[in-house]
Parts: structure tokens; C-alpha cells; sequence
């Protein structure tokens, strides 16, 4: 049961939210759960296909533009639309609007990567009919979205047609009022091709500005006698149409494959007319199974199975499928904020990769952390340039949101300020080579974005009194701008340029002659490495004495408290009801800034200001951002506080599910799906990656019986269990491993179950 998401409402507001969450992916490409026919007009409905990076440009308008603020700014685009099948009983056209849906149901299969449509249906002239839709995105061959349809006539029905569509004429959704979305600029994309070529439907796209082009070239197959067949060309699309007259049941399978001068190079047609080619001969029951085969590899190393509670059970699942659906497998491609289920933020990369969605992968699939790595790795030069922009001598200021490189920011005390960034993608090669040891990709990569990153902070900062102080920069929490010392990033950035240091002692000692051409290439002296170990041993991390807690900057501790209690309900999001002026005058957070240091970087600080950062920081946060809860359920966990953990983890294991930030229509909330399996693993578990291994110490909510995951760490697949009484560690592959439970070395050998009790 907890394997297939089952969600067959039919109002206006749920069919909204079910376009996001019966989305399908494979991290190429993306489909919104429409119906296939359609809505009944006047219907608002966000149908949409999209391509990970597939954008266009757009001018930004500012009614001040100040030196370096971007000039244009990306946006993912809706594409060509695949989904059109209609159909017609004698004449009728079925519609789940009108007549009598006598049953429907919409399931989502994790476990075998298809969603369905059952619908058993009346006419309203009383013809019946069952209706079984089935969809997929192959995860084998990325560029296929493929539909099939099982028609079963039950009363009175003579004649079936089907009418099938290629759309070219597309555009995004947009939404003035709500800053999360475009507000503009709905229409990009040019119909530069549309025609009928043996037995394919070919519309070819391409954007106004990038002059990017996308392809969708379509095959169907029918497997019923049709009586007619016949094509409809217009100047926007493509209609293919069967008409069968029998009352047996008919299948119709449509293969859409999509290709685009990003990944395929041109000419994207005929790139996509040889993919077909090769899919003449493969029917969609065979790749259903190859889905199969693609999920059972994935839930073999990511499933988290939790024995006691089926809603969370469904909840974990489907987060974790959703990431996976979501996130870039190319290098030409990371992970957006909504993923690839909607328009929110534009299709744009945040820092929500590297903190709350690049550890679930590392964890459990790390081929595909490695991916996100080399993504921000591909925009190392972009980086450089906005760092040179931004003027700085030296160094990589990574874009605050972007597709290609390129800062899209236009509202930079939220964005571009936000600097952590770069700290944040150091943390993440830092961590990579933790769990992977790869030596060589950190020689080939990682090194390099930590040179440079850290070159950033050295040209950022300044020491004063015999400490480093970084001034005017965002922390995470966006309702807190241009500050001195956010000691988030004061200690990111410690992190980040005593690491570079190490790095670099390392990399000479196992090999001078790389480092000699990096640093040739880069420039780079050892006068400038020895400044990184000043700058990162001497960091200023903000301290409060009579609170005794870390200070989220300088100047915040001394504001006037926002008055949470009597904030009426309806002025949340707080952003979306006061002038940000209004909100950085306060003390009030948006979203976890200290305490997510201090899960980040816990060893700077001892466990009573931890503490009493978390029970200070606690009470002035709103989690209007989803990135919060997470945070503070797996700090919870960490203090003792099991009722707070337990809660804030509820919050995040269903948030898109029971659309409790009201904007799931948008898309779903990557980073915070990420943040219910670090709830479980770094939160419940206690999962700790530090230079010297894995520490785990596992606790249990009491609303549970036990839970189960498995992960991998240096080449080895391990398992661990918690029950009430006891945990089992369980070295599934690989070699013998110390860890430490609760600070205790237990040692692991493969095949032997371990129990603590
Ligand atoms: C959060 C950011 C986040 C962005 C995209 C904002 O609401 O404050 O931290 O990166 O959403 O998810």
C-alpha cells in the first residue's frame, strides 16, 4: 500500500495540486500530472512539460539599475505539450466533467515508476466505458514520456476515436502577485517546425532569445483493427486520429520523445526521429519492467522503511521518489527548487541542492551526488566572472539562483548577498570526499573549488583586532539582510578556507607535479593559502554573552522581537505581507540560520550554546521558508527533545502531500524532501560524517516500532535498523568498518549483524 500514492479527488483545488504530485521525471525530463483530454473551459490548470535547463533569457526591468545587478535572468520554459489523447464515444467526447465519472482512481507507483488513471465512465447519452491511462518517464531512455491507454467499451458504444496531439503552441504560468513565481514573460518559445514524416508527428520549438531549440517527435501504435487513420496539421501542432468500430477493447500506446540542442546538439528532429527508431520494437509492458529494474537498484540503497506509521511511510517515499525524479543525472543539469513538477522559482538552482538534497544522494546513490558536483563545477567560470563583477580581485562567487552560471537574482539583499552559497558548494565537495574517499576526483575537481572559494572569503573579509570579519553579506534567513558577521557564514566560511589550506598540504604531499599545473592555471601562491589558514583560524563567530549563545550576526541581537503571538494567522507568510524593511528591522527568522550551522558545523561550538542558541533562535522563527522544520526536527533530535523533533518532522514528511505551505500547485519543495530524510538519518539516527568516520546514535519516535535504512560510505552498503529496545548495524557489502554508536567503536564485518542494546 505505502508503495503506490493514490489521489483521485476531482475538485478544482486538488486537481491543482495533483498536477504536482502526480508529476513524473527522471531528471531529464518532466510531465505535470494532467489529464490527458483536458479540463472543461475556464478550468485554471498548469499543464506543463519541461526539460532540466532548458530556458530562456529574459531582460530583467529594474526601475534602478545599479552597477553588476544582472542584466538578464533565466527561466525554465514550458514545452511542446505531449499529453493530448481524446476520446470519442459515437460522436461523445469523454471528459471527466461532464456526464457521470461512475469511479476514478489515480495511483502513483514508486516502486515501478508509472502513474495510471482509472475511470469508469457514462456518457451523457449513458454510453459506458472504462478508461485505464498509464504513463511513464523512462529513467533508461531519457528522452521517452509515453502514454498508454487501454480503452474497454461496456455499454452501448458502436465506435472509439481517438484523437492524439502534439502542441506547440505553449506558454508558462505566471503570477504577479506571488514573488515566487514569474510574473511575466509567459510566452518564449517560437513554432519553428511542425510536420508529419512516416508515421512520426514532428514540432519543433525554439526560445525567443537563447535560441535554444526542443524537439517532440511522436509515434503511436493501436492494437485494434482502426477502420480510419488519418493526420491534422496545423500551423501549431499535429493531431493523429483513429476511429474503431467494435466493442471490444482497444489499446493505444504514444511514444513522445523530446530532444534539445543543449544535450542532443542540433538537429534536434533528426536526433529524435533515430530515437524512435530505436523504440520500434520495444512495447510498454517492457519498459514498465525496465522502470522496474531502475527502481528496485534505487530502493535497494535509499528506502527507509518505518514500521508503526503508514502515513509517514508514504510520506518518506514519496519524497524520496520525487528527488529522483527530479535531480539531473548530466552534468548539463542540477536539481530546480520545484524539481521538475512546476514553474515556482523558475526552474532555478539554489543552495537547496548542496545542503538539503546533494547528502540524501550522497548517502544512498553518490553517482548522482557526483553529478551535482560536477554541475557546479561546469559553472566555475561563471562563478569567477561574478566574482570579478561583483569586485572581487580574486576568487567564485557562486550565482544565489541560477541555470546556467549566470546570477538570476534581481533582488540581491536576498540573493546575491546570500555568499554562503559558495561556502555551502565547498562543504558539499568536502563531504563528498568524506563518504567517497576519491582521491582523484578531488585532485581533478574538488581542490579547485575549494581554492577558489576560499580565495573568495580571503578577498571578502577582513582581519581587524586578530580576527577575520565578513561584512555585509545574507545569511540563510532571509528576513535578515546585509549584515556583518552572520555566523552562519563566518563559520561556513572557516570551514570552507581551512579546508582549501588542508587540501592543498595534501595534494603536495601525494602529488606535487598536479598541483604545480593547478596552481599555474589558477595563479595561485603559497602566500595566499597561508592567509586562508589566518582567515580560517582566526574566523570572528559571533558570541553572546548574557545569552550565552551564537549571534546570528552583529546587529541582530540588539533589534526589537517581533511580536509572533499576536502576528495574526493570515499575515504568513510574512513576506508575502510586509515591505522587507519592515521584516529586517526584527528579530524574526524565516528559516533556521545558526542552528543550521550548528548542525552543520557542530564541533565549533559546545553543547550548551547549541542549546541555548536552539531554544532562543526557536521561539523567533516563523519556518515560512520550507527549508526550516527539517532543521530544527533534526537539531531537536540531537538535544533530546523528542516531542520537538517528532513534530517538526511531521511537518516536513507531508508537506507537499497535505499542501500545507499552499503553493504545492507550483511544484513540490525539493529542498524540504530532502530534509524528511535527513530527519530521519541525521535527526532520529544521529548520523554524524567527519574526518574520522561515521558516528551514528541512533533514538526512536515512540509513535513508531521501528525504522530502516541503508547507506553507503567508502564503497560499502550499510544497513541500519532501530527497534524499541535495540539497534542492528548491518555491513551489507564491503569491508570491515569501525563505527561509533553513541561514541562507542562498534566494529562491523560483512554479512554479521551487529546489536546494540
Ligand atoms: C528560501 C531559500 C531557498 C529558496 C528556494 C526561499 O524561500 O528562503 O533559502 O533557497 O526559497 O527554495
Amino acid at each position: 500500500m505505502t508503495w503506490k500514492l493514490t489521489k483521485s479527488e476531482l475538485d478544482h483545488e486538488n486537481l491543482l495540486i495533483n498536477e504536482s504530485l502526480l508529476s513524473l521525471g527522471n531528471g531529464y525530463l518532466g510531465v505535470r500530472g494532467n489529464f490527458e483530454e483536458g479540463y472543461k473551459p475556464g478550468f485554471s490548470s498548469i499543464r506543463g512539460t519541461y526539460i532540466n535547463a532548458f530556458h530562456d533569457d529574459i531582460e530583467i526591468t529594474y526601475g534602478e539599475k545599479l552597477f553588476g545587478f544582472p542584466d538578464k535572468q533565466q527561466k525554465i520554459l514550458n514545452l511542446i505539450d505531449g499529453q493530448g489523447i481524446e476520446i470519442y464515444l459515437d460522436g461523445e467526447q469523454f471528459s471527466m466533467f461532464e456526464g457521470e465519472v461512475l469511479s476514478c482512481e489515480r495511483n502513483l507507483h514508486m516502486d515501478k515508476g508509472y502513474a495510471e488513471r482509472i475511470v469508469h465512465w457514462r456518457s451523457p447519452k449513458g454510453k459506458e466505458v472504462n478508461i485505464h491511462f498509464r504513463r511513464l518517464i523512462s529513467f533508461a531512455r531519457k528522452e521517452l514520456f509515453a502514454i498508454d491507454v487501454k480503452i474497454t467499451p461496456l455499454h452501448g458504444v458502436q465506435q472509439i476515436k481517438i484523437f492524439s496531439q502534439i502542441n506547440g503552441d505553449v506558454s508558462n504560468f505566471v503570477d504577479k502577485e506571488d514573488p515566487r513565481l514569474a510574473s511575466g514573460h509567459a510566452k518564449r518559445l517560437d513554432i519553428s517546425e511542425v510536420r508529419q514524416q512516416d508515421g512520426f508527428s514532428i514540432v519543433k520549438n525554439t526560445t525567443y532569445a537563447t535560441k535554444l531549440e526542443v524537439a517532440c517527435v511522436a509515434s503511436t501504435s493501436i492494437t485494434a483493427e482502426t477502420h480510419e487513420h488519418k493526420y491534422e496539421q496545423t500551423e501549431y501542432g499535429i493531431g493523429e486520429s483513429y476511429v474503431y468500430s467494435s466493442n471490444e477493447p482497444l489499446q493505444f500506446t504514444k511514444y513522445n520523445v523530446y530532444t534539445d540542442s543543449l544535450r542532443h546538439g542540433e538537429p534536434v528532429v533528426e536526433k529524435a526521429v533515430a530515437i524512435q527508431q530505436q523504440l520500434r520494437t520495444i512495447s510498454f509492458q517492457e519498459l514498465l519492467q525496465e522502470q522496474k529494474e531502475y527502481l528496485d537498484a534505487f530502493w535497494k540503497t535509499s528506502d527507509v522503511e518505518i514500521d508503526g506509521d503508514a502515513k509517514i511511510q508514504e510520506g518518506i517515499r514519496f519524497n524520496l521518489f520525487q528527488l529522483l525524479q527530479s535531480v539531473g543525472k548530466d552534468p548539463a543539469s542540477n536539481i530546480a527548487a520545484k524539481g521538475l513538477s512546476g514553474e515556482g522559482y523558475e526552474g532555478h538552482y539554489f543552495w537547496d541542492t548542496e545542503i538539503y538534497i546533494f547528502p540524501v544522494f550522497l548517502m544512498t546513490n553518490p553517482e548522482i551526488a557526483k553529478n551535482l558536483l560536477l554541475h557546479r563545477y561546469s559553472i566555475l567560470d561563471s562563478a569567477r566572472e561574478r566574482a570579478k563583477t561583483m569586485g572581487h580581485e580574486k576568487g567564485a562567487l557562486f550565482p544565489w539562483r541560477t541555470i546556467t552560471g549566470a546570477e538570476s537574482s534581481a533582488f540581491f539583499p536576498a540573493g546575491t548577498a546570500q555568499y554562503h552559497i559558495s561556502a555551502d558548494i565547498a562543504y558539499s565537495y568536502i563531504q563528498y570526499h568524506l563518504v567517497t574517499n576519491d582521491d582523484e576526483f578531488l585532485k581533478k575537481y574538488g581542490a579547485e573549488v575549494l581554492f577558489e572559494t576560499a580565495r573568495l572569503w580571503a578577498d571578502t573579509g577582513h582581519m581587524r583586532d586578530g580576527k577575520f570579519r565578513i561584512d555585509d553579506v545574507t545569511g540563510p534567513d532571509e528576513y535578515t539582510c546585509i549584515v556583518n558577521n552572520n555566523y552562519y557564514t563566518n563559520a561556513m566560511a572557516k570551514h570552507n578556507l581551512l579546508w582549501a589550506a588542508k587540501v592543498y598540504q595534501w595534494f603536495k604531499e601525494h602529488d606535487s607535479e598536479g598541483l604545480q599545473q593547478l596552481q599555474g592555471r589558477l595563479q595561485l601562491t603559497e602566500n595566499e593559502v597561508t592567509d586562508w589558514q589566518d582567515a580560517g583560524e582566526n574566523m570572528y563567530l559571533p558570541y553572546d554573552e548574557s545569552e550565552k549563545i551564537s549571534a546570528q550576526d552583529d546587529s541582530f541581537l540588539q533589534k526589537a522581537r517581533w511580536d509572533l503571538e499576536n502576528t495574526p494567522e493570515e499575515k504568513f507568510p510574512l513576506l508575502l505581507n510586509y515591505h522587507p524593511l519592515t521584516l529586517y528591522r526584527y528579530q524574526v527568522c524565516k528559516q533556521a540560520d545558526t542552528v543550521l550551522a550548528h548542525f552543520l558545523l557542530e564541533d565549533l561550538q559546545d553543547f550548551e550554546t547549541i542549546e541555548n542558541s536552539y531554544n532562543y533562535y526557536e521561539q523567533i522563527t516563523t519556518h515560512d521558508s520550507s527549508l526550516s522544520s527539517c532543521v530544527h526536527s533534526i537539531m531537536a533530535s540531537k538535544l533530546g527533545y523528542e516531542e520537538k523533533a517528532y513534530d517538526y518532522f511531521i511537518e516536513t514528511a507531508r508537506l507537499d502531500l497535505e499542501n500545507t505551505h499552499k503553493n504545492t500547485k507550483d511544484g513540490l519543495h525539493m529542498a524540504n524532501m530532502g530534509g524528511t530524510w535527513l530527519g530521519i538519518v541525521y535527526g532520529f539516527a544521529g548520523l554524524r560524517v567527519k574526518e574520522a568516520g561515521l558516528s551514528l546514535a541512533p533514538s526512536l519516535p515512540k509513535e513508531w516500532n521501528s525504522y530502516t535504512f541503508h547507506m553507503q560510505y567508502q564503497g560499502r552498503l550499510i544497513r541500519v535498523h532501530k527497534a524499541k529496545e535495540s539497534v542492528s548495524y548491518l555491513l551489507v557489502e564491503g569491508d570491515g568498518l569501525t563505527i561509533l554508536h553513541h561514541t562507542k567503536p562498534v566494529h562491523l564485518e560483512q554479512g554479521n549483524e551487529v546489536r546494540v542494546v
